[in-house]
């Protein structure tokens, strides 16, 4: 890990950025706390996903782009978010970085970055 580069550069990008996402999506499917919140279509919310890594990872500004604000609380307030659907989101998403071969140092850079949005968008008890 390069200290003094993005996220999105020392992930190594696009590619890997749409790896990761595509890696993702099926453990949050298979989920039995996340799997029922998403639709059948997941292709639509992985496009989504890639877009908005891409941002907050440091790389182009793809979601807000598109989508204005991200306002990503706001945007799950239509879902019930739970403490434990936030640790099984950033569960999946550690399986995802460590199945893609991202090396221990930034996996856990990584997922300490997401950490505070997951457990930000709790709105259920
Ligand atoms: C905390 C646990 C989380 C749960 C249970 C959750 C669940 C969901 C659900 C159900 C959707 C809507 C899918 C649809 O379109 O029908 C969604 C959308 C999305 N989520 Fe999450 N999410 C979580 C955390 C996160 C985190 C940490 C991020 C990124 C930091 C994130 C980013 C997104 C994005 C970018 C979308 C698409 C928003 C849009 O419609 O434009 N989510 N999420």
């Amino acid at each position: 890990m390069n200290p003094s580069l993005s996220i999105y550069d020392n992930l190594g990008g696009e590619k890997v950025i749409r790896r990761l996402v595509e890696t993702f999506y099926p453990k949050v499917q298979a989920d039995p706390l996340l799997g029922p919140l998403f639709p059948e279509d997941i292709d639509p919310v992985m496009e989504k996903q890639y877009m908005f890594l891409s941002q907050f990872f440091g790389g182009p500004s793809l979601y807000s782009d598109t989508f204005g604000h991200p306002m990503m609380r706001a945007r799950h307030l239509p879902f019930p978010v739970t403490r434990e659907r936030a640790e099984a989101w950033l569960a999946c998403m550690t399986e995802a970085l460590e199945e893609i071969g991202v090396e221990d140092a930034l996996r856990d850079f990584v997922i300490a970055r997401l950490s505070g949005p997951a457990f930000h968008f709790v709105n259920t008890p």
